[in-house]
């Protein structure tokens, strides 16, 4: 199926690494052009050097918290592909600490990445996105939205805040022929899981990745008893891109492997 994404030009924040990466590798697939963003230049730049049709990529650093920074990513984007139709608002990572132990200053920064990541993006595209026809945004979230963890506690919180507003969000957009969507994830073998795989190992941990991987699967109760991988999450983002998912705003899509007990 023609997923009509041709030609269209899509920023993705978080590009240089998992999720983000998977995306825009499938987005370049479906003949669409990236403004791929993250902060690290030269991770970036070696992520998208490993990516075919490189002609329809644009390579812009930035930090998603810095609102002055994010709006000249958008304008270099919009002006570099002459249009911006949609955005991936990807960009993030996790704090795993209990409330009690988390400072005063980490609630503000994982807020400040989980509401601003996405509100600095929108913000910023917005006359883009209205002044196309297939306008979208989708937000990479997470089943910690619906059902928090007191390991990941001020993760949960900031990220039930983004879901609450990508539903207000898909209302207020809709007369400008914006849609607004999410997609939450699971537990997604990215570099955020090889990392804590590290630390593990680091610490003394003899098992391997599979192992270990699958051991955390069924101590949260993954229905099919694995980690997600990137491609898994990126096509359900790419779905909703999609202007075929032209009726389809406000909502959210779980991607979890059956992790979600719910609603
Ligand atoms: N993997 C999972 O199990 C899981 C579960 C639930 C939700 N999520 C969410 O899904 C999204 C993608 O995660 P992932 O697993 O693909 O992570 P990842 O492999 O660690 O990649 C994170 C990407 O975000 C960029 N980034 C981080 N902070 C940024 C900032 N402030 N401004 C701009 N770019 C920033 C990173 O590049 P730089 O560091 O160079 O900026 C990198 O490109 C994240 O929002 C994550 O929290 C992941």
């Amino acid at each position: 199926m023609d997923l009509q994404l041709t030609d269209k030009a899509v920023l993705v924040t978080g590009a240089s690494s998992g999720v983000g990466l998977a995306v825009t590798r499938m987005l370049l697939a479906e003949g669409a052009r990236v403004i791929a963003v993250a902060r690290d230049p030269g991770r970036l730049d070696t992520a998208m050097a490993a990516l075919e049709d490189r002609d329809r990529i644009h390579a812009v650093t930035a930090d998603v918290t810095d609102r002055v920074a994010v709006e000249s990513a958008v304008a270099s984007g919009a002006e570099h592909f002459g249009a911006l139709d949609a955005v991936v608002c990807n960009a993030g990572r996790s704090l795993m600490a209990r409330i009690g132990d988390t400072s005063d200053e980490q609630i503000r920064e994982e807020l400040d990445l989980k509401v601003f990541g996405a509100w600095n993006v929108i913000r910023a595209a917005r006359p883009h996105l209205a002044a196309s026809p297939v306008g979208a945004v989708v937000n990479t979230n997470a089943i910690l939205a619906k059902q928090p963890e007191g390991r990941l506690a001020i993760t949960s919180a900031a990220r039930a805040a983004l879901l609450n507003l990508s539903r207000t969000l898909g209302e207020e957009l809709a007369p400008e022929g914006i849609r607004v969507n999410s997609v939450n994830l699971g537990l997604i073998d990215t570099g955020q899981w090889r990392r804590r795989f590290e630390t593990y190992r680091s610490e003394g941990g003899d098992l391997d990745y599979d192992a270990w991987s699958a051991e955390i699967a069924a101590d949260r109760g993954i229905s099919l008893g694995r980690f997600g991988n990137a491609d898994e999450v990126a096509f359900a983002i790419v779905s909703l891109l999609s202007p075929r998912a032209s009726y389809i705003t406000g909502a959210h899509v779980d991607v979890g492997g059956g992790v979600t007990r719910q609603p």
